[in-house]
């Protein structure tokens, strides 16, 4: 059987192809489980790493949702349970130390639209479409929609887009702030490519940082403006941030190395 995750790196840059075209990419026991691998159990090795870009095969889907040919037979034990691994996958994308942008080339529906969501970036296609049709099949989100689109779309958006099951086209999406940018579907990778090169030529731990100090904003188990501070102290110990006022003050480009 062919990878349902194709895996290529180019100029320090790990693309994750979602790749069941013809199942739309739904997201499936093994594409799963393989996530789960690359970010819970963290076999992607961010030390030689600028980012992660995750995109969907083919141009029609970027991921269709979860597998419902697979709930067939669920029980709320198992269920429950298939969610939680969705949170926990999703989570340690939404945690990832380094830039990871979602490409969406199509299709994100379900399950794919809260992939999208827990990446940090998201850059769509003129062509990707946009919904959680949860309540069509007598369900709700499963993988943190409910929790991750009210704080992109604000709450009122959130209930109208998950309430309805209905799809938002991709302009619609770039205005209720779900997506970052819209660029036509043949510029997609390498738009999103020059976005994780441009994120690059910041100082690798103030990225880091960043990530989490935003995070901590939208965690109620985190006091966010003492992480903020203290993180701002942090930085200034290390040898990216010396680089960085060293080099703006004798007017060159910084050269970071992430110490
Ligand atoms: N799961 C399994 N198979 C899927 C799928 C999904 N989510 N989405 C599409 N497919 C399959 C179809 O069954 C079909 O396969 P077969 O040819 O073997 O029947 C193939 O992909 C092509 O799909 P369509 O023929 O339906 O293509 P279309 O262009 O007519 O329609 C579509 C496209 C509107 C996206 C439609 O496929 C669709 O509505 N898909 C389901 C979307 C959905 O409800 N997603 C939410 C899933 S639940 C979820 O994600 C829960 C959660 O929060 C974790």
């Amino acid at each position: 059987m062919t990878d349902q995750i194709q895996q290529a790196v180019s100029n320090h840059i790990l693309t994750l192809t979602i790749n069941r075209p013809k199942a739309l990419n739904a997201l499936n026991t093994a594409i799963m489980d393989r996530l789960q691998i690359l970010f819970v159990d963290k076999e992607i090795d961010v030390t030689s790493l600028k980012g992660v870009i995750i995109t969907g095969s083919g141009e029609k889907a970027f991921i269709a949702g979860a597998d419902i040919k697979e709930f067939t037979g669920l029980d709320a034990s198992i269920a429950s349970t298939l969610s939680r691994k969705g949170h926990q996958i999703f989570r340690a994308i939404e945690c990832f130390p380094i830039p990871v942008i979602a490409a969406i080339n199509g299709f994100a529906l379900g399950g794919g639209c809260e992939l999208a969501m827990a990446c940090h970036l998201r850059i769509a296609s003129d062509t990707a479409r946009f919904g959680l049709p949860e309540v069509s099949l007598g369900l709700i989100p499963g993988y943190a929609g409910t929790q991750r689109l009210p704080t992109l779309v604000g709450k009122g958006r959130a209930l109208e887009m998950i309430l309805s099951g209905k799809m938002i086209d991709a302009r619609t999406a770039l205005s209720f702030g779900l997506v970052n940018k819209v660029v036509p579907q043949d510029d997609l990778l390498v738009k999103a490519t020059e976005w994780v090169m441009e994120i690059s030529g910041n100082g690798p731990l103030a990225i880091q940082q960043a990530i989490q100090a935003i995070d901590a904003a939208y965690d109620q188990q985190i006091d966010g403006p003492e992480f903020e501070m203290e993180a701002f102290g942090h930085l200034t110990n290390t040898q990216d941030f010396k680089e960085g006022v060293t080099a703006f003050v004798e007017k060159r480009k910084p050269s970071f190395e992430g110490k």
